[in-house]
């Protein structure tokens, strides 16, 4: 994939149009008061960026995924904190909804996700990790009611969001066949949302964990079916790792561009550092790693959007997109020198913001596996 359509195009315009006049003069001030960016995250509720690949028919607005990672690029080279709200809103919490609900679970929980409120996906645990199988987290039939009891960790979105997404098992003998999906709302009875973790980066987005201490939903929660909950996730987590890719993609973009301006602006020895061949390199190997991730995340989206397994490609997206995003980050501070190391400009929140690409929703180490499976088979 080599040309965007134009309709491709006209969106990345208008997520570059919002990013740059809405986003970006919000971003620091959020990060600094570790902020919850509604401002950044209303603004594209109204323009549909919230649900970008739902359905028109449910009220999305029923776009590809190569749109998708166009915008989630602009977004979060703006704001990587409002950049992980809406990837997690799409593609964590939409997508399995969507995919998975019966009409009256979209009717109840996908439509006021749309434009109003925010979802969230609540798989990991304090002590289920990469390893998500090992989920301790049970729920349990009593009558026509689902009694969940357990403690989630690490979750987006926790607390803004109205609605989650949230793993358990329900037949402790079939391990990973035996853990079903839920639908849980904020106020539920048994629900509670625990305090904002304090991060690195990505400080304005809610990350919070979560307790379910005897709580009572009705039976009709169950999202897809009994036992299927290990396979939702993990296809869910795909479309989420082309997400987080681009994310890495706007924070790594956002990183290059810092330091070409700085390079041509800033004098020594006569002249502006930008004529010294030395960062002149180090600008063209970021360039080039980021427009390899951009490849790999593109492809990875359009296999999607063609209906192919793309598990390998949304893996090497991410780990490939995160991990330059680290590099180029990590270059463009040099570039800066003393000033970058300043929080007055936003290469110090870039080299904070990117670290995390490489963490969540698989970490480079988990993805190497998944693409290693993918690429050698098991034996
Ligand atoms: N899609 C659908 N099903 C899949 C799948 C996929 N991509 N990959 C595997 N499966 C199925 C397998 O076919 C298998 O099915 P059967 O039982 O029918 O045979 C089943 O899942 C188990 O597969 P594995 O044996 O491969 O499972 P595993 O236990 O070895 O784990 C893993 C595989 C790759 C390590 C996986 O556990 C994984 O991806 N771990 C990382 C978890 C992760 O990304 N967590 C992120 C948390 S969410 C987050 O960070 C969000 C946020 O807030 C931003």
């Amino acid at each position: 994939m080599f040309k965007l359509s134009e309709d491709q195009e006209m969106i990345r315009e208008t997520a570059r149009d919002v990013a740059q006049e809405v986003i970006a003069p919000l971003a620091s001030d959020y990060d600094k008061k570790e902020e919850f960016p509604w401002k950044s995250v209303k603004q594209l509720q109204e323009l549909g960026f919230m649900s970008m690949m739902v359905d028109e028919k449910y009220g999305g607005a029923g776009l590809d995924t190569v749109s998708y990672a166009l915008a989630m690029e602009e977004v979060s080279g703006a704001c990587a904190s409002t950049g992980v709200t809406m990837s997690v809103n799409n593609s964590l919490y939409a997508y399995p909804v969507e995919k998975w609900a019966t009409e009256d679970q979209i009717e109840q929980f996908l439509i006021p996700t749309i434009s109003e409120k925010l979802g969230a996906f609540a798989l990991s645990e304090p002590d289920a990790g990469s390893d998500p199988a090992a989920m301790t987290t049970k729920a349990v039939k009593d009558g026509d009611e689902w009694v969940l009891n357990g403690n989630k960790m690490w979750i987006t979105n926790g607390g803004a969001a109205d609605y989650y997404v949230v793993f358990g098992i329900t037949d402790p003998e079939a391990k990973h066949r035996g853990i079903s999906t839920f639908i849980l709302k904020k106020d539920d009875p048994g629900f509670e949302i625990g305090p904002k973790e304090s991060k690195l980066g990505i400080r304005a987005s809610s990350t919070t964990p979560l307790t379910m201490d005897d709580c009572r939903v009705p039976e009709d929660r169950l999202l897809g079916q009994l036992g299927e909950g290990f396979k939702i996730a993990l296809n869910t987590l795909d479309g989420g790792r082309i997400g987080i890719a681009s994310q890495s993609l706007g924070i790594g973009q956002a990183a290059i561009d810092a330091a070409i301006e700085y390079a041509k602006t800033r004098q020594a020895f006569g002249g502006p550092i930008a004529r010294f061949q030395g960062l002149q390199w180090m600008i063209a190997d970021s360039t080039m790693e980021i427009e390899a991730a951009r490849l790999l995340t593109w492809k990875a989206s359009e296999m999607k959007d063609n209906g192919m397994k793309y598990t390998k490609e949304a893996a090497m997206a991410k780990l490939y997109s995160s991990e330059a995003a680290v590099r180029a980050a990590d270059m463009s501070l040099q570039i800066h020198g003393g000033m970058g190391y300043s929080t007055d400009f936003p290469i110090e929140r870039y080299y904070r913001d990117a670290k995390i690409g490489a963490i969540y929703e698989g970490t480079s180490e988990i993805l190497r596996l998944v693409i290693a499976r993918e690429a050698i088979g098991r034996f």
